[in-house]
């Protein structure tokens, strides 16, 4: 079936709000022109100073305001947290979970990162779910070991709801190798594809094929106006998750063109 593409900018720890509104300002007019037509779906993770902001202004536009973190209760006693009811106030549509800087740096589990995807989808958000193994476990052959106990973690903590197409179509998987983050070093089309497809079999084999069919499937890590065409290109990845060339609107309006199959 046709899965409609994805671009999402993951700004990490950076802009001011007045970056941020400078950013939307341009970004906003320009996805509704060339994409509000709904051919490709877009989102901007910010830090959470700046979300009341692209939350305004984003509002209901082709734009998805998105969070790059959160806490899966709803309130009490969670120093330094946000919930999942702050960031709907706010006008958020879509958050990050998994992503490898907070695994690696803030010791994010499997555990978390599933329960947080599963309260994500409760509360109708869209949750873009990142997995991905660093250079020694790729060199050493343990790439699939570790993405498919990632996947396997969030899938199985879904529950009974994970057989429901409308989740399959708000759920979202970003295969990330973290070697490939920000280093500038992109995995091949063909390494991209082929990790795509691996978590597509994994979750037909899970949760059944037309599951597995719905579900998108982004690749991340030094993507770029340059190569996101033939990485665009392959069958089974439906979009990026762009860091370091997310940072400039007129960068990212570019990706956003190039998240179009077949345009690139
Ligand atoms: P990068 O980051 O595009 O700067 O490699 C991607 C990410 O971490 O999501």
């Amino acid at each position: 079936m046709a899965r409609r593409p994805m671009m999402a900018a993951n700004w990490k720890m950076n802009k001011t709000v007045r970056e941020a509104e400078e950013y939307l300002a341009a970004l906003t007019p320009r996805v509704e022109a060339d994409a509000g037509d709904g051919e490709v779906d877009v989102a901007v993770f910010v830090p959470f100073t700046a979300l009341g902001a692209v939350g305004r202004m984003a509002g209901d536009s082709s734009v998805m305001a998105g969070a790059q973190n959160f806490y899966y209760e709803d309130s009490g006693a969670f120093t330094g947290e946000v919930s999942v009811p702050m960031l709907l106030d706010l006008g958020v549509r879509a958050v990050i979970t998994g992503h490898s800087e907070r695994r690696e740096i803030f010791g994010e589990t499997d555990t978390l990162v599933a329960r947080k995807t599963s309260r994500a989808l409760t509360a109708g958000l869209l949750p873009v779910v990142c997995v991905g193994e660093t250079k020694e476990e790729r060199d050493s052959g343990g790439m699939w070991d570790k993405v498919s106990k990632q996947v396997r973690a969030v899938v199985e903590g879904l529950g009974e709801n994970a057989s429901s197409g409308e989740v399959a179509d708000r759920l979202v998987f970003a295969y990330e190798p973290i070697w490939a983050i920000g280093t500038g070093d992109t995995a091949t089309p063909d390494d991209a594809q082929d990790a795509a497809r691996k978590v597509r079999d994994l979750l037909g084999e899970l949760r059944g094929e037309e599951f597995a069919d719905r579900v998108r499937i982004l690749y991340g890590g030094s993507v770029k106006p340059e190569n996101v065409g033939e990485i665009m290109a392959r069958d089974d990845v439906d979009g990026g998750l762009v860091g370091g060339a997310s940072l400039e609107a007129a960068s990212f309006i570019e990706l956003v063109a190039g998240a179009r199959k077949g345009t690139v």
